[in-house]
């Protein structure tokens, strides 16, 4: 039973790996058995996660928003290991603004970070499971794929557009095989959330309305996301699964 949730033999290529959930998601997976691929665009960090984790993880430095070195991401993985079996897509920015202050420049730089290098990617990595008849995609969506949340019209137009690629990508590649969902996080305390956490207001109204009545680690993504990538979730694909403490339940 428990094999079912192993990743022995495995190549997993994890990008937003330096830091936050993309980090813990990759400890995870190679705890699980896989070998590991890290991509970000901090080398250094990279490094560090990488010896954490030991043995055979390959860092492979990227900055998604050039579409180039995102299919380059893909390509140079397959090139060190001769496969890539799963790839998370965990890179991402944050942009906090009334809707009204942004401009052309903000949504080009906010769809270059958080959507357009993660489809490359996924078409490159798409193309490769589809000839192995084999792979899965875990992308990282937000609850604000779902709802308006004020300030976040373009961080949440981009995560709308994760939602869709992966409902869509599941669709398309179903019949080769290939399986692609996404996770949803809830509150997740890392770089990414310190600064407005830091606002008591916030905070409280953030656990006022979760239902576990704490604010998400990291760690609390890795389940899921060794789930998603492991044999036991064969026959589920397409979906945005919430990861939120029962945030979106109320
Ligand atoms: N924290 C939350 O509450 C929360 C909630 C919902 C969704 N999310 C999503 O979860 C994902 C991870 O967020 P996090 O909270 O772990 O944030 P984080 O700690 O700030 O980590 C973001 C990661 O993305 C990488 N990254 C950013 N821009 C990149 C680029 N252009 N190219 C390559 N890598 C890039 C960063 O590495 P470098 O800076 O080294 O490139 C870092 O590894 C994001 O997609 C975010 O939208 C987070």
């Amino acid at each position: 039973m428990t094999d079912r949730f192993r990743l022995d033999g495995r190549v997993a290529l994890v990008n937003g790996a330096s830091r936050g959930i993309g980090r813990a998601i990759a400890l995870g997976l190679a705890e699980a058995g896989a070998t590991v691929a890290l991509a970000a665009r901090s080398e250094a960090h990279l490094h560090e996660v990488a010896r954490e984790i030991g043995g055979d993880t390959f860092v492979i430095p990227a900055d998604l928003r050039d579409p180039d070195q995102a299919r380059e991401m893909v390509a140079g993985t397959i090139e060190r290991f001769g496969q890539v079996d799963i790839l998370v897509n965990a890179a991402g920015a944050a942009l906090r603004a009334p809707a009204e202050t942004t401009h052309e420049a903000d949504i080009a730089e906010i769809f270059a970070s958080n959507f357009n290098g993660i489809a490359v990617a996924c078409a490159a990595a798409g193309r490769h499971f589809i000839e192995r008849r084999s792979g899965r995609i875990i992308n990282i969506a937000s609850l604000a794929s779902f709802r308006g949340v004020p300030g976040r019209a373009l961080y949440g137009a981009t995560k709308g557009a994760i939602a869709q690629l992966t409902r869509t990508l599941a669709v398309e590649w179903g019949a080769h095989n290939v399986g692609v969902n996404a996770i949803a996080p809830g509150w997740i305390a890392t770089d990414f959330t310190r600064e407005v956490l830091a606002q008591p207001e916030v905070r409280e109204r953030v656990l006022d309305r979760t239902p576990l009545k704490r604010i998400g680690d990291p760690d609390d993504i890795v389940g899921l996301a060794v789930f998603l990538a492991s044999p036991a979730a064969a026959f589920i694909t397409g979906q945005v699964i919430c990861c939120d403490g029962g945030y979106s339940a109320g």
